[in-house]
């Protein structure tokens, strides 16, 4: 698996696969010139703001989102530059994230019922591992924001699939009925002879995301093989074991969810009995982002 994400070839095979869709999804340019202002450390929420203003259906998009019954404040925020205020440069950063890759992957032939599925899913990994960052003590510092971004967008190489690759797209589904208990990245290597990991990279490159959120789009399934200091494959992979744990394991059904994979619970100083112990936490969390999904499914 790490050959196949450093392999060169299959990074060239990758590129022209995804160069050779027409009309890709645009990069997030109003993410990328935040992060840019986000490094100079006089930065003030007034030049976030003065950014995110230019890009009216991102703006109503944040407004709406920091409304939104997620956040709970007690009153309603009517200017952009009071939402950074509010829920803090951070997180606004990470709300216009989401607002983006929503509005990226809105138009097109989309298959509605995957859309649904993949969202929920992407939307309850981001909550998840936000969730995670605040609850583990561990030798690990997590940043519970970035945490937030990475969870959004972890699969988003499905989505590439789903969207501009529907021949192979139905042949995983297929492949999918015959073998019910094998990973997604399994069946996908075997279909197009790599994975969403390696599509969704490729895309974050494009996008110019940080390095750190691409790490975790690489190594969400195997976190262990990364070798940066980067916690938040970790913390991305078992965001999504919680949320699968959490809404779709069912305790009778043939159909068993991907675990833990080996070494992790220990590495980051956890359990499984104590990941398992946040269901009803995210649970609730969840209830609370009928917006978000909203948002995704264009409404
Ligand atoms: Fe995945
Ligand atoms: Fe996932």
């Amino acid at each position: 698996m790490t050959q196949q994400l450093i392999d060169s070839g299959i990074e060239e095979k990758i590129s022209k696969v995804v160069g050779g869709i027409s009309n890709l999804p645009t990069p997030p340019i109003v993410f990328s010139q935040i992060q840019k202002v986000l490094s100079n450390p006089n930065t003030s929420a007034f030049d976030i703001a003065a950014i995110i203003q230019e890009d009216p259906a991102i703006s109503a998009k944040v407004l709406k989102l920091t409304n939104s019954a997620y956040y709970g404040l007690p009153s309603e925020i009517e200017s952009v530059k009071q939402a950074v205020v509010i829920v803090g440069l951070e997180a606004v950063k990470n709300l216009v994230l989401s607002a983006s890759v929503f509005e990226a992957f809105s138009k097109g032939k989309l298959d509605k019922e995957f859309q649904d599925v993949f969202w929920r899913h992407s939307l309850g990994v981001a909550f998840a591992a936000r969730l995670l960052a605040h609850t583990l003590k561990s030798k690990m510092m997590f940043d519970a924001e970035a945490a937030f971004s990475a969870g959004m967008l972890h699969d988003i190489g499905k989505m590439v699939i789903s969207v501009y690759m529907p021949d192979d797209f139905a042949k995983i589904n297929e492949l999918r009925e015959q073998k019910p208990n094998t990973p997604d990245h399994v069946l996908e290597e075997e279909v197009l002879g790599y994975n969403h990991m390696q599509i969704g990279a490729l895309l974050g490159k494009e996008w110019k995301l940080p390095a750190k959120l691409i790490e975790a789009i690489s190594f969400h399934h195997f976190p262990q093989l990364n070798e940066s200091e980067n916690s938040l494959p970790f913390l991305i992979h078992m965001g999504n074991y919680l949320t699968h744990f959490t809404f779709d394991s069912e305790p009778d059904s043939e159909i068993s969810i991907e675990p833990v994979a080996e070494g992790v619970v220990n590495f980051v100083g956890t359990s499984i009995d104590q990941l398992n112990g946040c269901a009803d936490l995210l649970r609730e969390e969840y209830g609370k982002s009928e917006t978000f999904m909203e948002m995704a499914k264009g409404m």
